[in-house]
């Protein structure tokens, strides 16, 4: 086999890339893409992989979270904020909830182009292009518009920018900061709120126990924030690689954290080589379909070293298939001496649509999900250290259930996703609570199985 590079991946047949009508002007966008400066830094990609090493060892507890796909036009300073507190409120339930310290990584700052299912849709009785992320082409349904734009990787890589530097910003000016509980406020009126205020004044008062104590009040922060997305366009991701010579290794500096798709994981295909090069942790979504000799042979692809932290396996299976499906799965990972980050993604395996058109994700079947694959890892020794959502801190209408019990009729109210439905922020909430719930009866069943053993 060819020895890897950037651009090695060019070498294998690649699923869903864009076709560009003019070579010219995407090689020209490329070269741009290629001279900008990088959004993130091997430090902090390091940090991260220490830090999700952690949550392998059961130390930590990994929430990502974020858009199904990043709107440009989102790229606004209140939707931000609203993102960023919405992840962060929800690591306070965690952490207070569960006694563990949580990493946040958002599907932020670079979500933009999307895998899809089929080639082309109907629009109106017009058959179009199908929309593939903003990154790639735009979500208005004319020929035009479903044009691929290579300008449009420029677009992306500036509001990337924009959103980290804010994220930044925000993090670094306090936005995080325990101790002003006050700006963690939302106008929640989910009938857990009050237990929402409740825990805050809890932590407030944690908080004030230790300054008693003698402890520093400064360093209290909720932790660091880290970026994610989808590595599906490989032109642009090839284009925002660097290679870091202290490492002596490449890295993907455009986010902390990449993962590889359902649709784009073969074992032979172009994205797993790409992600097989660098030094970033990688994600490895896997489906109700996914085989156990295909895991094994993944996980020697992207992790030959097995380092701890490098891998995140994040199912996806949808209600009532963990049972049947992950069993072989942590068999193979373990059998290999593999250190896998489990992760469940309780989204993807659980969509429908409706006789309205309306896509959606029911909130009772994503909970449902959570729970089989939780009690799953707990029979077979193994522990699911990380969700993953497709969430939004707005008030949007797109699943259905939750505490504000949201039904069919609702949906037209504030449906804005451009692609899946999100949790909004009263369900994101929800659902926090809900883990700490489950997170706590895991730790109290270890502990009941330890004494046991007495
Ligand atoms: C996604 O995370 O938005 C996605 C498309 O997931 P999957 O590859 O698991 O279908
Ligand atoms: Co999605």
């Amino acid at each position: 086999m060819k020895p890897w590079t950037p651009s090695s991946w060019r070498g294998f047949p690649a699923q869903q890339q864009p076709q560009y009508e003019n070579p010219e002007a995407l090689a020209h966008c490329l070269g741009q893409l290629r001279e900008l400066p990088p959004l993130v830094v091997a430090d902090e990609v390091d940090y991260l992989r220490e830090q999700l090493a952690e949550a392998v060892a059961g130390r930590r507890f990994l929430l990502q979270g974020g858009d199904c796909a990043e709107a440009f036009n989102d790229c606004r300073g209140g939707v931000i904020a609203d993102k960023l507190r919405v992840l962060l409120q929800m690591s306070v339930l965690i952490t207070h909830g569960a006694r563990t310290s949580v990493i946040h990584l958002g599907r932020i700052a670079g979500q933009y182009a999307k895998p899809r299912s089929n080639e082309r849709e109907t629009v109106d009785g017009v058959e179009l292009p199908v929309y593939r992320g903003d990154l790639i082409n735009s979500l208005e349904p004319t020929q035009s518009a479903r044009t691929p734009d290579p300008k449009r990787m420029l677009r992306a890589y500036t509001c990337s920018a924009l959103t980290l530097n804010y994220l930044r910003a925000l993090v670094d000016g306090g936005f995080a900061d325990l101790h002003h509980p006050e700006r963690w406020e939302l106008s929640w009126r989910g009938p857990d709120a009050g237990h929402y205020s409740e825990t805050l004044q809890q932590v407030q008062a944690s908080l004030d126990f230790v300054e008693l104590l003698g402890g520093r009040r400064e360093s209290l922060r909720t932790g660091d924030v880290f970026t994610s997305h989808e590595a599906l366009h490989l032109a642009y991701e090839e284009a925002l690689t660097r290679f870091v010579p202290e490492r002596n290794a490449h890295y993907n500096l455009s986010a902390h954290f990449l993962w590889v798709g359902e649709r784009t994981r073969q074992l032979g295909g172009a994205h797993l080589e790409y992600l097989s090069g660098i030094a970033n942790p990688v994600g490895l979504k896997l489906g109700p379909t996914a085989a156990a000799e295909e895991l094994k042979q993944a996980l020697e692809r992207l992790n030959p070293g097995r380092i701890p932290g490098k891998i995140t396996v994040i199912t996806r299976f949808g209600v009532g298939m963990t049972e049947r499906v992950l069993p072989s799965l942590v068999e193979a990972a373990r059998a290999e001496g593999q250190p896998v980050l489990w992760s469940c993604d309780p989204m993807h395996g659980n969509g429908q649509t409706l006789p309205s058109g309306f896509k959606t994700r029911d909130f009772a079947d994503i909970l449902q999900e959570l729970k089989e694959v939780m009690a799953a890892h707990r029979t077979l020794g193994s522990h699911a250290g990380a969700v993953h959502f497709e969430l939004t801190g707005e008030p949007v209408t797109e699943c259905l259930g939750g505490s504000e019990g949201l039904s069919e009729e609702d949906l037209a109210r504030a449906y804005r996703s451009g692609c899946d439905p999100r949790l909004n922020r009263s369900q994101s909430l929800e659902m926090a609570f809900l883990i700490a719930a489950l997170l706590r009866e895991e730790a109290a069943l270890a502990r009941a199985k330890k004494n046991d053993y007495r």
